[in-house]
């Protein structure tokens, strides 16, 4: 952790100095100052883009990588230059977040319920459900705003609730990008994980499977699976603790439900869900549509 707090103080540092330097008067001194810190951060930024490309052109490379990138400071300078890219699924919330009051003037409510084959798979409730207008209201709003934030999803897929057997109907799809959405592989997207027997029975198991790092966890006996990813910082969430089904974040703290993946700490985001399921005694999940770095 004393590398993590020498990091962390040269960031306050820099926002410090940074605000200092906002705060100066003269206003030919301020621009020079901020010419050079971006020219300085355009330098740190080509470098980058080129050790990151070289570093991916090899397997045993990109490996190194990816363990690289689990280092706070490693993995801050990367995001700060736009080299990783935050979770799909935390980007697709505060789209989803944006429409919402839109969504709300309709009476209804829009949820996500995964992420398959990179499409969203949305939910309408409330009085949009079953709409005939409820295409229109994603066209209008959701599509624009996952368009935004999320530009690599292919596609959206509204689900409706079935009120009796509680089941999933596909009702419609729509391009987002303009191209249709992609028919599942043949194994579904599905992949063995581990024996169910192998999951830790109080707190977290980390698996990493087709180089995607995810978190297993059966809260109150259900089996969920999320990216192994803090909303927060995106820093590794496996060694935090879990206390009465609360996962508590090593790094800074914030506290998720494992049970929903909801952030207790900062409710508008929350974690990035897996789709998992036991067959067999052995756990699966579907990785389609699931970054990895
Ligand atoms: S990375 Fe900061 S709380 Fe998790």
């Amino acid at each position: 952790m004393g590398a993590t707090m020498d990091f962390e103080q040269l960031a306050e540092q820099v926002d410090r100095l940074t605000e200092e330097v906002l705060r100066i008067e003269d206003e030919g001194a301020r621009e020079s100052a901020i010419r050079l810190k971006e020219a300085v951060e355009a330098i740190h930024r080509e470098a980058l883009v080129q050790i990151v490309r070289r570093l991916k052109e090899d397997d045993a490379t990109l490996a190194a990588l990816r363990e690289l990138a689990r280092e706070p400071a490693v993995r801050m300078v990367l995001m700060l230059h736009e080299l990783i890219k935050p979770p799909l699924g935390t980007r697709v919330q505060p789209a989803l977040d944006e429409v919402r009051p839109y969504i709300h003037s309709h009476g209804g409510d829009v949820e996500l319920v995964e992420l398959v084959d990179g499409t969203a798979r949305l939910r309408l409730s409330g009085a949009c459900q079953g709409c005939p207008g409820s295409t229109m209201t994603l066209r209008n709003g959701v599509e624009q705003a996952l368009r935004r934030h999320a530009p690599e999803l292919v596609g959206i897929e509204l689900v409706e609730e079935e009120r009796a057997a509680g089941a999933l109907i596909a009702l419609d799809a729509i391009s987002v990008a303009g191209s249709a959405a992609r028919l599942p592989d043949p194994a579904g997207g599905w992949r063995l994980a581990m024996p169910l027997a192998q999951l830790s029975a109080a707190g977290v198991t980390r698996a990493e499977i087709d180089g995607v790092d995810v978190l297993l966890a059966q809260p109150n006996g259900k089996l969920v699976c999320y990216r192994n990813v803090c909303a927060h910082m995106s820093m590794p969430l496996d060694a935090g603790e879990v206390s009465n089904g609360v996962l508590t974040c090593p790094w800074h703290g914030f506290q998720y439900d494992l049970e929903s993946g909801e952030c207790l700490t900062a409710p508008e985001v929350q974690l990035e869900p897996v789709p998992v399921r036991a067959r067999a005694g052995i756990v699966e999940v579907r990785l389609a549509g699931v970054a990895s770095l």
